[in-house]
């Protein structure tokens, strides 16, 4: 009975999890209101979206921000001070290593490109998307600097 309830408990709290990044997201909007054209080659985004190169701490800064990009809601990564780091994905700790910035790029702009099913929210998309909030409406997450920014912190985590 124990290990029913806290299995029931674990998958309460994974399924919260999901909501709370779902209501985050939805209120959380980038200040570029623009998406940038892209092209998707097989399963990646070979260009870069903006002609500045991204900036590894900048990234990095990023996706320690739990409340700009709520990776650390889902993921771990190696950024020792935020503490409290998400279990619901993978660890992003050689993900430099896993995938070509072409493949990282395409994960953050539209996840549900490569898994329809995916809850990893579309962080440079504003179309097709469900329950968005008014203010937020045609404003992507990330604009397409900071696409290109965490991209290139990814990059570096080999
Ligand atoms: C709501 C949960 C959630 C959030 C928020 C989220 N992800 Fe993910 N991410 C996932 C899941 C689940 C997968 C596994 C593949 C899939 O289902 O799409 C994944 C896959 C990935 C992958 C490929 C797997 C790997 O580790 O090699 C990368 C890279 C990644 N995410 C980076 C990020 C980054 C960077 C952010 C923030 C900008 C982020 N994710 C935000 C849930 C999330």
């Amino acid at each position: 009975m124990q290990v029913v309830s806290e299995v029931g408990l674990i998958l309460f709290c994974t399924h919260i999890r999901v909501v709370v990044a779902i209501a985050l997201i939805v209120t959380a909007g980038a200040t570029n209101a623009q998406v940038a054209a892209y092209k998707v080659v097989d399963d990646g985004i070979p260009q870069a979206l903006t002609t500045a190169s991204g900036d590894i701490a900048r990234g990095r800064a990023l996706v320690a921000n739990r409340y700009q990009s709520m990776c650390l809601l889902c993921h771990q990564a190696p950024i020792a001070e935020e503490k409290f780091q998400g279990d619901i994905s993978t660890n992003l700790a050689g993900a430099g290593a896993r995938w070509s910035a072409a493949q990282l790029r395409l994960r953050i702009v539209d996840a549900r490109r490569i898994n329809p099913q995916s809850v990893m929210p579309a962080y440079h998309r504003i179309e097709g998307l469900n329950r968005v909030a008014k203010t937020s409406v045609g404003k992507p997450i990330f604009d397409a600097q900071q696409v290109e920014d965490v991209v290139a912190y990814l990059v570096s985590l080999r």
